[in-house]
């Protein structure tokens, strides 16, 4: 099928001959605080300000309207912005990178839980130029003070890695994105920091993680009915350094046990729904860790690495819808996605379709006021925030705040601004997807993935 052989070709960039030495060398530079840190992290706080604002104001007007939820939300939002974070002594059952820590936030006398999530990354991996490959835990103090610590990892399998050769695949690929990146958006490979590059090392300068997760929080209540699928999460730089607060969720975390559930009840479909929900999510914001232990109680809870770069390939088939030809760089990687692509006749029915067309209009609507392709009778009759172009600013704005970074003087770098009007509108064209279709699209899955995804589930179907 034509389709597919499109999507295969985006989803392999050209593989590169792999250089130790030189990856090494990347490495060596990566390492040293860029010189751009503190004037990224005025410009990320500042246009955090913004968003902040517009969320806000969002909020206030849904809340005019008698929106409970909305209500309740920016309680929420105020408690763990403004609210007194108390680290609890709980440990967490599955530690991930190991920073995520259940605190206590005390506002106004009442408490609330928390996550907190400390700006690191603990789980980049480096390869020496001796093949011995390194664990690479990063982070950045409140003063923009840049810490790195190498410990070499014994055994690979502890990290997920097959072999050194897997590895070595790895940065190849991403190397070859940084290529096609550096091409299409016509920008220096060097300057281009944004996931792209193999260590993702270069991301901590500007807080990358904390970003796309406050991003994905505040991009879930622009889809009315669906805000509730990424708990309110903001930013925080106190005492405890930079990173993100999480309002805490109760629940399962959606485990093997959830999905033996679906596959053995004989009835799959009376399961449709928190798995469409969760996997047009997974979709929307092009999440690349969307695992069994990220999705608790229905939500959304660890999106630093989602808002991926998308590919834009100039070659896909005009046929193909733009979400589609604007393929996700980096493989998505869902467990609710993944489920959705062995049942292909689950659909959002109409009523839940309505929230994405609605955002999607609102936001077309605002474009053709600014190109002024409407009068202004009919701009009288749109609801105040339409014509104002609240949710269309804002989509802006948050993409802005993802990818858009300054240089040593603090000048944003024109590229970047660039990439993140792309990805707007690209996050708006998955949207449109969603609502005309009721379902991502059927992206085919990395094979390995699925291979172990399937056999798990065998396995365990076969000693149950
Ligand atoms: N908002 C939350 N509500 C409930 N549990 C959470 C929340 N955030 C994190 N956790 C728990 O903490 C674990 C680690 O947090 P996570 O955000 O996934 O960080 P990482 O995977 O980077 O370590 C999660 O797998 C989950 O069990
Ligand atoms: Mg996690």
């Amino acid at each position: 099928m034509r389709r597919s052989s499109a999507a295969e070709r985006l989803s392999e960039p050209e593989l590169i001959p792999v250089d130790v030495e030189r990856a090494h060398e990347e490495y060596e530079r990566c390492a040293e605080t860029p010189e751009s840190v503190y004037e990224n992290l005025d410009h990320g706080h500042a246009l955090y300000e913004t968003i902040s604002e517009s969320r806000q104001t969002l909020l206030e007007k849904r809340e005019a309207e008698g929106d409970e939820f909305a209500r309740e939300r920016r309680q929420v939002y105020s408690h763990l912005e403004q609210g007194k974070l108390v680290h609890t002594r709980a440990k967490l059952e599955n530690e991930g990178r190991g920073v995520t820590r259940p605190a206590i936030v005390d506002h106004d006398g009442s408490q609330i839980l928390a996550f907190h999530k400390p700006f690191t990354g603990s789980l980049e991996l480096f390869l020496g130029s001796d093949d011995v490959v390194y664990r690479v835990v990063s982070s950045l103090d409140a003063r923009g003070q840049l810490t790195r610590k190498l410990a070499p990892i014994e055994n690979l399998r502890d990290v997920g890695i097959d072999s050194v050769d897997q590895i070595k695949e790895n940065i190849q690929a991403a190397e070859g994105q940084r290529e096609h990146y550096s091409q299409i958006y016509g920008i220096d490979a060097h300057r281009l920091t944004h996931r792209a590059n193999p260590f993702r090392l270069r991301d901590i300068d500007s807080h990358a993680e904390s970003r796309a997760a406050v991003s994905a929080s505040i991009l879930s209540e622009l889809l009315k009915n669906k805000e509730r699928i990424v708990p309110v999460t903001v930013a925080r730089n106190d005492e405890h350094g930079p990173g993100t607060l999480q309002q805490g969720v109760e629940g399962e975390i959606f485990g093997i046990e959830q999905v033996k559930r679906i596959y053995q009840s004989g009835d799959p479909d009376q399961y449709a729904y928190p798995i469409l929900d969760l996997a047009c999510g997974q979709f929307l914001n092009y999440e690349t860790d969307g695992t069994a232990y990220n999705v608790v109680g229905g939500k959304l809870i660890d999106n630093g690495y989602s808002f991926v770069l998308s590919m834009q390939d100039p070659n896909a088939e005009e046929s193909l819808h733009h979400a589609e030809r604007h393929y996700p760089a980096g493989p998505l990687n869902g467990i609710a996605l993944d489920i959705l692509h062995d049942f292909p006749h689950w659909e959002l029915d109409e009523d839940e379709r309505q929230p994405y067309l609605d955002l999607v209009r609102d936001v077309n609507t605002y474009r053709s006021i600014l190109q002024k392709k409407l009068t202004l009778r009919e701009q009288r009759a749109l609801p105040d925030s339409v014509r104002e172009g609240d949710a269309a600013r804002l989509v802006n704005n948050v993409f802005r705040y993802i990818f858009e970074r300054v240089d040593e003087n603090g000048e944003v770098i024109p590229e970047t601004r660039t990439v993140a009007f792309h990805e707007a509108r690209n996050f708006i064209a998955r949207a449109h997807y969603i609502g005309m279709n009721g379902r991502p699209p059927r992206f085919e899955l990395p094979k390995r993935r699925m291979r172990n995804f399937r056999e798990r589930f065998e396995k365990k179907r076969s000693t149950s």
